[in-house]
């Protein structure tokens, strides 16, 4: 199923995370112009103060949104969502939508009412977190585990390294050995990347990604906010990052093997 909404769309990220995003939404709303952001100075958000996180978001879209007519901006990154998105949304003057841990859908799957949020360590050690935890606690136990570990593994294997998945595998066998917990929830878009290896280890687990619950928000939203007959010309899709380092330039192929025709460089 796939919806002709031809909008302008600008996903953040810190870094190559959202590309997984990226494809997911690309399927169902295909065509749309996808203006990809990832803060290549910033990364990791994850252990980065909120105030930075902000600054950085602001300037970065304000730039990319003076040069495009926008419609929509997805905040691809669980991290600066939670850290960021209130403030975001009273300073950028477009309809902002963040991907959020997908605690609620979890709870509608566990068995067992025992669920592992995954996520980067600013994620777990928020107050938005914290407020669900106590919240839910009447009746599910929601075990915390950030790894940071994980988000640069996601990022060096999504720019192409070939590495080992012992990091991962060791996180993972803690659950395998006992029944607890039986959901797990990908709080962070780098980890949309290990949802496989997740299945095929923990192979009687429930795996909840964050970002396709979110595509399902996403899809109601534009629908009852945005003028969806609007006919923006097709444009092909583009990235953006803050800085043409060396190690960036060695993206350009990753990103149009993706689909995208040019790395564009914005001055902050
Ligand atoms: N992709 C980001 C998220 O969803 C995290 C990566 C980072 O730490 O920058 O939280």
């Amino acid at each position: 199923m796939y919806f002709e909404y031809k909008l302008n769309i600008i996903i953040f990220d810190s870094g190559l995370g959202g590309l997984l995003f990226y494809n997911q939404i690309k399927r169902i709303i295909p065509y749309s112009n996808y203006f990809y952001i990832f803060d290549n100075i910033g990364f990791p958000y994850g252990n980065k103060n909120k105030s930075y996180i902000i600054n950085r978001i602001i300037k970065i879209t304000n730039s990319v949104c003076a040069l495009n007519k926008i419609d929509l901006i997805i905040i691809a990154c669980n991290t600066a969502s939670i850290l960021a998105l209130s403030k975001l949304r009273k300073l950028l003057n477009y309809p902002i939508i963040g991907v959020l841990p997908a605690i609620k859908m979890a709870t509608k799957l566990t068995y067992n009412n025992c669920i592992c949020l995954l996520a980067t360590n600013n994620t777990i050690h928020s107050t938005y977190i914290s407020k669900i935890k106590r919240k839910l606690s009447y009746k599910y136990k929601i075990i915390l585990t950030p790894s940071m570990q994980l988000v640069y593994l996601a990022e060096r294997i999504l720019q192409g390294s070939c590495l080992s998945m012992t990091p991962l595998y060791k996180i993972f066998s803690l659950w395998k050995r006992n029944n607890i917990p039986d959901t797990i929830i990908l709080g962070c878009t780098h980890f949309s990347l290990f949802t496989l290896n997740l299945l095929h280890f923990l192979d009687r687990k429930i795996i909840v990604d964050s970002s396709i619950v979110t595509i399902n928000f996403i899809l109601k939203f534009i629908k009852k906010n945005i003028n969806y007959n609007q006919n923006n010309e097709y444009v092909h899709d583009k990235a953006y990052c803050v800085s043409l380092t060396k190690k960036t330039k060695s993206l350009i192929t990753i990103l149009k093997y993706h689909g995208f025709k040019s790395l564009n460089i914005i001055n902050i």
